[in-house]
């Protein structure tokens, strides 16, 4: 059957306290509303509707090129009021799942069976809260179906009692939705045009309304304060954390790693305390990072350590690397196996060969250095002259000496040698020795001046 997902996300979000629309605010580092796309997508509708609001602007040129189809709804009347802006877009044979753009941790087994249960009527997904204040209730008639929803504003006290709550996620046929929305008034606490409604109507006509449970109340937890955004992203990086360890990584601490992206790890990986991955992060079998390394859109192979406080970002890294402590590796740098980055030593567009050793305080950017390459303490690539940027190529088994400043554009041809303390300005041969550097004068005799009184 044909699917089509209507996601309501015109509402103010008065309380995020924010100028940037809720629905932009991140979970997990993408935007709440990126999370429910990608579940809709899960799905494959024929049609992704997003309603939106007034200050929908900035939400459109966010996902910009994507498939949304967007829906303005200007005056926010109630989700029922909504779900009417999109249905004329949508056709009368489709089945339509209806989301809410802040409830970002929906899973697709959920939205499955929401719709599955909406074959022959209408499918509601349900949740049991403890303390259901401001939810709407689910009631059910003493055989068990579900009767109508009523929401909290508009509950008798009786009906406050119920813990069994509506997340607000249904599915209906487009047919059945469009004849049910025509009949829902604004006449209740809040004068709003209730989506919920829809459910008394239906089952005054004897149209089965179905509950699918949730897996959890964290799994529908909506977002309305920042208070709430924390907790949810707490949520999502437990469940991140757990799926890893299912896979085989090791975590230190699993509330201390952070996932703002994907990790696609190999076995027997370890992950130290206060991680934090960003965009797609692959790495092999056997990989371990220290505490407080950020590593972001990198591929790092089997048996890579990246030791602690590393920074590593765009960076291809070949087997058996070792980085850090306190490394900085920034995009464009290419690590062939068994390379070493120390501490305080900064890549960036480094293709460095096997075996090379940067072992201390070193700056290489617009570099290609063969294999086997020692790179001393304070070695420093100009790689810019104010202008543009110039590379420095460097053959296999070049040995650079301590505090060496090698002047781009250069050359240094493979087992050169750099004496230390050189500044390096034109071409090395394969072999030489350059030595850039005044020659160390000792004067004898000398007096040094006296304090006068
Ligand atoms: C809604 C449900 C309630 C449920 C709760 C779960 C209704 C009438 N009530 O209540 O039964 O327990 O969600 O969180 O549906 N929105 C629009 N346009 C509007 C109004 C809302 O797009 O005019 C969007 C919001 O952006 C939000 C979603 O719809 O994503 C829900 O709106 P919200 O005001 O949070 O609904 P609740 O009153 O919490
Ligand atoms: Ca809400």
């Amino acid at each position: 059957m044909r699917l089509e997902v209507i996601i309501l996300a015109a509402g103010e979000g008065t309380r995020m306290q924010s100028s940037i629309p809720k629905v932009l605010h991140t979970v997990g580092g993408r935007p709440l509303l990126d999370h429910v796309l990608s579940v809709a997508r899960d799905l494959k509708p024929e049609a992704l509707h997003v309603v939106v609001g007034r200050s929908g602007a900035d939400v459109r040129a966010y996902f910009e090129g994507t498939d949304v189809a967007w829906v303005e709804q200007i005056e926010q009347k109630g989700t029922g009021h909504a779900v009417m802006q999109a249905i004329d877009d949508v056709e009368s044979s489709a089945m339509v799942l209806v989301l809410f753009g802040d409830v970002p941790l929906i899973e697709k087994v959920t939205l499955e069976a929401c719709i599955s249960a909406a074959a022959d009527g209408i499918g509601v997904v349900t949740v049991d809260m403890p303390i259901p204040d401001g939810f709407g209730r689910i009631q059910r008639r003493s055989d068990g179906q579900i009767e109508a929803i009523v929401e909290d504003k508009d509950a008798t006290p009786a009906q406050r009692t119920i813990t069994e709550v509506n997340t607000g996620i249904l599915a209906a046929p487009a047919a059945m939705l469009v004849r049910l929305l025509e009949s829902i008034t604004a006449r209740n606490a809040q004068g709003e045009y209730y989506l919920t409604d829809i459910v008394g109507l239906a089952a005054s006509q004897g149209v089965r309304v179905a509950g699918v449970d949730a897996t959890s109340p964290e799994e529908v937890q909506g977002i309305n304060d920042r208070i709430q955004l924390a907790s949810v992203e707490r949520y999502m990086q437990r469940r991140e954390a757990e799926r890893l360890m299912a896979d085989g990584v090791t975590i230190a601490d699993p509330s201390r790693l952070d996932l703002r992206g994907t990790l696609v790890a190999g076995q027997d990986c370890f992950i130290d305390i206060n991680v934090i991955i960003e965009g797609v992060v692959v790495i092999g079998d056997n990989v371990s990072i220290g505490p407080g390394c950020v590593v972001t859109d990198s591929e790092l192979a089997d048996g890579v350590v990246i030791e602690a406080h590393s920074v590593v970002e765009g960076a291809v890294v070949g087997a058996n690397c070792r980085l850090g402590p306190f490394a900085r590796v920034r995009p464009g740098t290419e690590l062939a196996e068994g390379a070493c980055i120390g501490n305080f030593v900064e890549t960036k567009k480094a293709i460095i060969g096997a075996g090379t050793k940067a072992n201390h305080l070193a700056y290489l950017g617009d570099s290609t250095i063969g294999a086997e390459c020692n790179i001393g303490a304070g070695t420093i690539t100009c790689n810019y002259d104010g202008v543009d940027k110039n590379e420095t190529h460097i053959g296999d088994g070049v040995f650079v000496g301590t505090n060496s400043t090698l002047v781009a554009p250069l050359t240094i041809d493979e087992g050169a040698y750099i004496a230390a303390g050189s500044t390096i300005t034109s071409k090395v041969d394969s072999e030489d020795l350059a030595v850039g550097r005044a020659r160390q004068r000792n004067i004898h005799g000398w007096v040094p001046p006296t304090k006068r009184k």
